[in-house]
């Protein structure tokens, strides 16, 4: 009898495998087209060539990218993350200039699924750069479950998609998404897919922050083509971008305690990269130098705000002491961050010494030390008990600090004018977030930097 039972067991266990296997065999074959296709199409940039990323749910037996009269047929995938297939195809840039459009097509088995793409040139916008930071768009799942979410700002995608034909380029400067890998990658699906309409335009070139760290910034790169630390030709100037995150192990003892040889590692290979890359700037053909991170060197502390006091006081000397010599010795121009969910911008400021004299607060010509900004007011209110609120007595270095949503933009006019601008949207972090800002659009900051010292 008992072995009976054992064989009834066995022959169950034996038609379930059966049917299972008729199931799936039942689907070989087929796909739904919607599937097969291409989404979170995205681009980024380097000197020489443009790198075109997309996501894929199935694992397709092919793609191909067509562009001008190229055709590139990519038989593997870059990277499997959670539950998708990325694709990245690298594409000089002399191709992708006198393109129009380019086309994605995946296949599996007889099915196919293709999409066409438009660029966006426009010679007009040329060395216009756009910069924001602290940025998300997720909607999905219970905010209060993950960091600083309490109330993301939406409504900053609809500024994008109206503002973007006016520059050439988009930079994230770190914390992307809240986060990329939060509910097994869904928050950075949906918000590369809100991404979509102007970076399948557009490069979009994201930094790494402090929410990229997690998993040893694997999502970040994964979905991002840049790295982790970076530079740019931009018409008569260079951008520098460094991570800012290898300099914080230390504060996190318990969190990391397996990271810390490594992060040093990256640290020291950054910072020995970033002053080779500055020394062999030649600064008669590229006078401008900026470099953009996620942490800040110069913020105004309040007390009234713990999280300012933390970043401004530890955060902010962790920064100095590892780059502020390094930026001076190499005459870095201009310094532009993240991080503080708010605007500030600073006169020419050296170890925390004004340099030169200033009445007007908007032309600096041959200043003798960096200016820099904060731009993360695209940041999510972190609520109640993590404020981010201006101070009454801002540090002496400091112009402006302001609070409401926006984004920046660097116009690199030429071998001695750069100018920045920063627009804003609604006039408080407090602003209802999902409802239409663009109206509201003002200019709120702007300086101009005036240079003739090299000539
Ligand atoms: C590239 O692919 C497209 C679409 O599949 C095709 O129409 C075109 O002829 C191909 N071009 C070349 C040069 O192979
Ligand atoms: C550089 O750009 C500025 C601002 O647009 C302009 O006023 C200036 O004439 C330009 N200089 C040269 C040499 O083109």
């Amino acid at each position: 009898m008992k072995v009976r039972i054992e064989y009834a067991i066995l022959g169950i266990v034996a038609l379930a495998m059966v049917s299972i296997f008729f199931e799936f065999e039942n689907r070989k074959g087929y796909v739904l087209p919607s599937q097969l296709r291409p989404y979170n199409v995205h681009m980024t940039n380097s000197d020489r060539e443009t790198t075109f990323l997309w996501s894929i749910g199935i694992y397709p037996d092919y793609c191909t990218f067509s562009i001008s009269s190229s055709n590139y047929t990519l038989t593997k995938y870059n990277q499997k993350l959670y539950f998708y297939y990325i694709y990245k195809v690298k594409i000089p840039n002399n191709i992708v200039h006198f393109s129009s459009s380019y086309s994605i097509s995946c296949h599996l088995s007889q099915e196919l699924s293709s999409r066409i793409f438009s660029l966006h040139h426009n010679i007009k916008n040329k060395n216009k750069i756009l910069f924001l930071g602290d940025f998300s768009t997720s909607r999905i799942g219970d905010a209060s479950n993950y960091q600083h979410t309490q109330t993301y700002k939406p409504n900053i995608l609809t500024i994008l998609e109206n503002d973007y034909d006016q520059v050439s380029e988009i930079w994230h400067l770190g914390d992307i998404a809240y986060d990329l890998f939060s509910l097994k990658g869904l928050r950075g699906e949906e918000f590369l897919m809100d991404l979509e309409p102007f970076a399948s335009k557009i490069p979009y070139i994201a930094v790494v922050g402090n929410h990229e760290i997690k998993s040893l910034f694997r999502d970040y790169q994964s979905l991002f083509a840049d790295g982790l630390y970076f530079s740019r030709t931009i018409g008569q100037s260079k951008i520098i971008a460094i991570s800012s995150e290898f300099d914080f192990y230390f504060m996190k003892p318990f969190a990391f305690p397996y990271k810390h040889g490594y992060f040093q590692y990256l640290k020291q290979k950054q910072v020995a990269w970033l002053k080779k890359t500055l020394e062999e700037v030649d600064r008669k053909v590229t006078p401008w130098v900026i470099v953009v991170a996620h942490k800040p060197l110069y913020c105004s502390q309040n007390e009234e705000s713990s999280m300012i006091m933390q970043v401004c006081t530890i955060q902010a000397r962790v920064m100095r002491d590892a780059y502020e010599d390094i930026f001076l010795k190499y005459e870095v121009d201009l310094g532009i961050f993240a991080h503080i969910h708010l605007y500030e911008r600073t006169l020419p400021v050296k170890h925390h010494e004004i340099i030169g004299d200033y009445e007007d607060t908007k032309v600096f010509y041959n200043p003798k030390a960096p200016i820099y900004v904060i731009n993360g007011v695209a940041g999510n209110l972190e609520g109640e008990s993590i404020v981010f609120s201006i101070t009454e007595t801002p540090d002496p270095w400091t112009v402006l600090i302001t609070e409401n949503l926006g984004y920046g933009i660097l116009t690199v006019h030429n071998f001695t004018h750069l100018e920045y601008r920063q627009y804003g949207f609604g006039y408080s972090q407090w602003d209802n977030a999902f409802i239409d800002l663009y109206p509201t659009k003002h200019l709120i900051d702007t300086f101009l930097i005036v240079k003739t010292s090299h000539i």
